[in-house]
């Protein structure tokens, strides 16, 4: 790091410029956002046909006959669930369309595994003493924040080039009976946006977990969002049938970032057993979803191309997001070798990491200049970034010119943590 090597003059010479640039950008009284990774109004407003397909209660009429105003169907359309057989590649028997969250269903089936333990499990998790998920980390606050809430404790896993480590991951698998889960974003991770390697979803497949009841949580929730053209995942549910393995994938997704972010649907793919043991409380927790809502996108998407061709509108309004971003840390912060980033063919985040001890006092120094953060820690379990180093970036909402202001005022505070840090260790 630049800092390091001059002279303490030069530093408190530095660092003095540094704040005084800043308490400019303060002078300015900003209010800008670059905490919420959601789309914005103009990637919303490109499924505005959706609202146009169901006009009359003829059109409202599935292709096996139910009408999708009135009750039934428990575990979604049989168009439904061929639209995301499509996208998954993924049998439709092994589907289930459940709702507008994906989240919903992961929380959902967690507390399911609590209650009354897997498929073929003997007893449920609750009833095991302490069991743990392994955190591939830096990762997905809300995966977090189930494990925390059923208090299952967490063990971080760090994140590579190629995915998690999966040498630790086989270890803890195979030889701790606790260990019920894993949470994975295998393609454009939050917040890093890492696609896992073949090598690495075939590691995943041939598991051979010490719990009976081991599952994987495989959210593909970014399986269609490439910024610059497809890059494909190895597919774990055929992958983890030619290891006899078909129970331990349960995978997620939905189309919160295709159509309406919380109204669009969502969606499980995972084995006969695994689906029946989830359809066996279904049934008690619901008559069944919104049939709808399933038909609309159907009707509008048509099939895996559809969406495809649909994401690539997405892809034209976010990628000068992403690239305005990467553009300053790699012209403002590059240089002085103050931050390490990750640079995502797609997804929704970049994942930004400071100089170790420094991302609270970035995020500080950010808040103090009008720019909100995602919450240092936020993508660690228990909130807790062992480094204190990594934030989590989310550029798809604002509008660019406000991103690049936004992006500016960071990494001046990045610069200025890092010029303060290692004035405080001359
Ligand atoms: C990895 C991941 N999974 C799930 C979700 C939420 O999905 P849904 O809107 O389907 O609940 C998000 C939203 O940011 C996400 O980043």
């Amino acid at each position: 790091m630049y800092y390091s090597q001059i002279s303490k003059e030069q530093l408190n010479d530095e660092c003095r410029a540094l704040r005084a640039q800043y308490d400019e950008l303060v002078k300015k009284e900003l209010k800008l956002d670059m905490s919420r990774g959601k789309p914005d109004t103009e990637q919303v407003s490109l499924s505005d046909g959706i609202l146009e397909t169901l006009r009359s209660g003829g059109d409202c009429i599935s292709e096996n006959g139910t009408d999708c105003r009135n009750y039934g169907v428990l575990d979604g359309l049989p168009e439904a669930k061929k639209l995301f057989s499509d996208i998954l590649d993924i049998p439709p028997e092994n589907i289930l369309v459940g709702g507008c969250s994906s989240l919903s269903l992961m929380y959902d089936e967690v507390v399911r595994a609590m209650l009354f333990g897997v498929a073929g499990g003997k007893l449920p998790w609750s009833a095991q003493g302490k069991i743990k998920f392994l955190c591939p980390v830096p990762g997905y606050d809300r995966h977090f924040a189930i494990c925390e809430h059923m208090g299952i404790e967490m063990i971080n896993i760090p994140m590579g080039q190629d995915g998690p480590d999966m040498d630790m991951i086989e270890r803890y698998v195979s030889e701790d009976e606790s260990v019920k889960g894993i949470w994975c974003v295998p393609k454009y991770s939050n917040p890093e946006g890492t696609v896992y390697s073949d090598e690495t979803v075939r590691r995943f497949a041939a598991l051979k977990p010490k719990a009976d009841d081991f599952r994987i949580f495989w959210d593909n929730a970014y399986a269609v969002h490439d910024l610059y053209g497809e890059i494909k995942l190895a597919n774990l549910f055929t992958l983890a049938h030619e290891y006899g393995n078909d129970d331990l994938p349960i995978i997620f997704t939905s189309t919160s970032k295709i159509s309406y972010a919380g109204a669009g649907l969502a969606a499980m793919a995972a084995s006969k057993a695994n689906i029946d043991k989830t359809k066996k409380s279904l049934a008690i927790q619901t008559i069944g979803y919104d049939k709808l809502n399933q038909l609309r996108h159907v009707k509008y998407f048509k099939n895996a191309a559809g969406v495809n061709e649909h994401m690539k509108k997405h892809a034209a309004l976010l990628r000068p997001k992403f690239e305005a971003v990467i553009r300053a840390f790699r012209d403002e912060l590059g240089p002085l070798g103050v931050a390490s980033w990750s640079e995502p063919r797609g997804g929704y985040f970049i994942s930004l990491n400071v100089v170790p001890g420094c991302a609270k006092r970035v995020y500080e120094l950010a808040r103090g200049a009008g720019v909100t953060l995602t919450t240092v820690g936020a993508t660690f379990p228990y909130g807790i970034d062992p480094l204190d180093r990594n934030l989590r970036i989310a550029p798809s909402y604002p509008p660019v010119s406000e991103l690049k202001e936004a992006v500016h005022v960071l990494c001046l505070c990045v610069r200025l943590a890092a010029a303060e840090r290692a004035l405080s260790e001359k």
